[in-house]
C-alpha cells in the first residue's frame, strides 16, 4: 500500500536553496505542495515573489498558488541576505521574469483559507524568516489544530553561523517572529546549521550532477555552481544544501536525527541577538519545545536528490 503524498505548505524566500527546495517537493510522490507563500529574506519580497513564480513556470507548475507574505519583519529592519545576490537567484539571468498570476490574497490569509480548506492537517514547511508563520499564529490562532507539523529551516545550536556570530540568517532577520512560532506549542522540527553545513555539495556531488543531464538538472547545477561559489568565498566551504535539507526532511524524516530541547531566541540587544540557545538538559525547568536536528545523513540526502532530479 502506498502513502498518500504529505500535504505541505511552502514559506519562503527564493534564493538558490530554496529553489531547490521547490524543485524536489514538486518532483517528490512523498509530498503535495497546497501552495507558496513568500517572505523577505534572501532578497526583498518583490524579488522574492517573482522568482518563486519564475521557478514553478520553469518546473511546469503554475498550478501551485503563490501567495506574497510580509515586505518586512515584525519588530526590526529589513535584513537581505547577500548570499544569491540582490536578485535572490543571480546567475540565472536566462530565468524570464514571470507572468503567472499572483493570489491577490496576503499569505496569511492564504495559509488560513488554505488550511481550512484542506481536508488533514498540513505540514508547514519554512524555509526563510518566520515573519509570515507568526502573524498567521497572531491572527488566526484558532487554526492551530490545522497543522500537522512545522518542519523548518533555521537556528544554529552548537554550531556558530558564518553569518553573524551565533546566529543563523533566517532567525536573524526576524526574531521575534522565531521566538512567536517557537512559543506556539505546535511540533516543531528545527533543521538548522548543525546539520546542514554537514550536507555541502563539493565535486564528487558535481560530478553526479552532471550526470542526470536533463534540462532541469542542468539548471540546479547551474544553480549550484553559482551558489558554491559564492558560499566558497564567504566562508571556504561548498554550498550548504539549508532548505533542501529541511525539505528531505519531510520526504524521508530518517535523514535526520533530533534530540528535543527547549529553544528560545536572544532577544536581548546583544551581540548573540536572534541566537537560538537550546537547553537540552531541562536547566530552566522548561519543557522541550523543539525536536533539533543534530545528526544527519549526508549520502542519504543526496542520492534522494539526485533520484527526485533523475524522475521522468
Ligand atoms: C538560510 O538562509 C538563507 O540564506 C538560505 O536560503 C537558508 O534558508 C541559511 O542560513
Ligand atoms: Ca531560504
Amino acid at each position: 500500500m502506498t502513502t498518500p503524498p504529505v500535504p505541505i505548505l511552502l514559506d519562503c524566500d527564493p534564493g538558490h536553496d530554496d529553489a531547490i527546495a521547490i524543485v524536489m517537493a514538486h518532483r517528490s510522490p512523498a509530498i503535495r505542495i497546497l501552495g507558496i507563500t513568500t517572505t523577505c529574506g534572501n532578497a526583498t519580497l518583490a524579488r522574492t515573489t517573482q522568482n518563486a513564480r519564475r521557478i514553478l513556470e520553469l518546473i511546469g507548475a503554475t498550478d501551485i498558488p503563490v501567495a506574497a507574505g510580509m515586505e518586512r519583519p515584525l519588530a526590526r529592519d529589513l535584513v537581505l541576505g547577500t548570499a544569491d545576490g540582490p536578485s535572490g537567484l543571480d546567475g540565472t539571468p536566462w530565468l524570464p521574469e514571470a507572468t503567472m498570476p499572483l493570489d491577490p490574497r496576503h499569505a496569511v490569509d492564504f495559509i488560513a483559507d488554505t488550511l481550512r480548506d484542506a481536508p488533514e492537517p498540513v505540514t508547514l514547511v519554512p524555509t526563510g524568516p518566520l515573519s509570515n508563520i507568526a502573524m498567521f499564529l497572531l491572527k488566526y490562532p484558532e487554526l492551530k489544530p490545522r497543522i500537522a507539523r512545522i518542519v523548518l529551516m533555521g537556528g544554529a545550536m552548537f554550531r556558530r553561523s558564518e553569518y553573524i556570530t551565533a546566529t543563523e540568517f533566517n532567525i536573524f532577520c526576524d526574531p521575534e517572529a522565531a521566538a512567536i512560532v517557537l512559543d506556539s506549542g505546535l511540533d516543531i522540527t528545527m533543521v538548522g546549521l548543525d546539520v546542514t553545513m554537514q550536507v555541502l555539495i563539493e565535486e564528487p556531488e558535481f560530478a553526479r550532477l552532471a550526470r542526470i543531464d536533463t534540462p532541469l538538472a542542468r539548471i540546479v547545477h547551474d544553480w549550484l555552481r553559482h551558489y558554491e561559489k559564492l558560499h566558497r568565498g564567504q566562508m571556504g566551504v561548498g554550498g550548504a544544501m539549508h532548505d533542501p535539507l529541511a525539505l528531505a526532511a519531510v520526504i524521508d524524516p530518517g535523514l535526520i536525527g533530533t534530540r528535543d530541547a527547549h529553544v528560545a531566541i536572544d532577544l536581548t540587544a546583544s551581540h548573540a541577538f536572534g541566537a537560538t540557545v537550546a537547553d537540552y538538559w531541562g536547566e530552566r525547568g522548561l519543557p522541550a519545545n523543539v525536536h533539533v536536528a543534530s545528526t544527519v545523513d549526508s549520502a542519504g540526502f543526496f542520492d534522494l536528490m539526485f533520484d527526485l532530479l533523475a524522475r521522468d
